[in-house]
């Protein structure tokens, strides 16, 4: 990954100095071009940006989940937590997954100390999130409809997912609050 990004880098560098007559190049050309397509594809495939949900966003958020003591939420992609936190602070086991380092290093702190918070490491498309009471998430349009078709038919009955302004393409949100929409299994 790091090899191909310092290739990407070096190619950029250095096309503007080759003539595209110049067979020699464009045979490097080519084959840096085919180290790179990992790298092109990870970007392609890039899941959403760190974008916090402003607080009056959180609040209807909260207000739509109906969080009961003892329910478990989890936010996919949660951000720098605070998600975790109103859900926590509503009597929640509230759970994080984070795909980036920096964000994910952000919530560990932010929620340092907090027992019934855990913020982990990894890719929540490939956890078992079956358990869930509450699913909460900021994603994208694309990936709601991905969603729809995997997480959202592994959901227990009632489970309630509560989505920032991203909608699920086919089923009829139960509530809207604000920017966050509310549906339940
Ligand atoms: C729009 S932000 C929302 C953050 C937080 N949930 C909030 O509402 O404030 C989306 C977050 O999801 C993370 N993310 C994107 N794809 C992910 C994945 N497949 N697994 C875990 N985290 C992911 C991003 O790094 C980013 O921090």
């Amino acid at each position: 990954m790091v090899l191909e990004a310092v290739l990407l880098l070096a190619l950029l560098m250095v096309l503007p100095f080759a003539g595209l007559t110049n067979i020699p190049f464009l045979v490097l050309y080519v084959v840096v071009l085919a180290l790179c397509l990992p790298v092109i594809r990870l970007i392609m495939q890039a899941g959403p940006p760190f974008v916090p949900t402003p607080k009056k966003t959180v609040q209807d958020m909260m207000k739509l989940a109906a969080i009961k003591p003892g329910d478990i939420v989890y936010d996919l992609g949660c951000g720098d937590g605070r998600l975790l936190i109103a859900a926590a602070e509503k009597g929640a086991v509230a759970i994080g997954y984070e795909l980036s380092m920096p964000t994910y290093l952000l919530a560990r702190f932010r929620t340092f100390g907090r027992t019934n918070i855990s913020v982990r490491y990894g890719d929540f498309w490939k956890k078992d999130l079956s358990d869930a009471d509450v699913i909460v998430c900021y994603l994208l349009m694309q990936k709601m409809k991905i969603f729809e078709e995997t997480i959202w038919l592994r959901l227990k009955p009632g489970a309630r997912v509560v989505s920032h302004s991203f909608t699920l393409p086919n089923i009829k949100p139960t509530a809207k609050e604000g920017d966050g929409v509310l549906y339940v299994k």
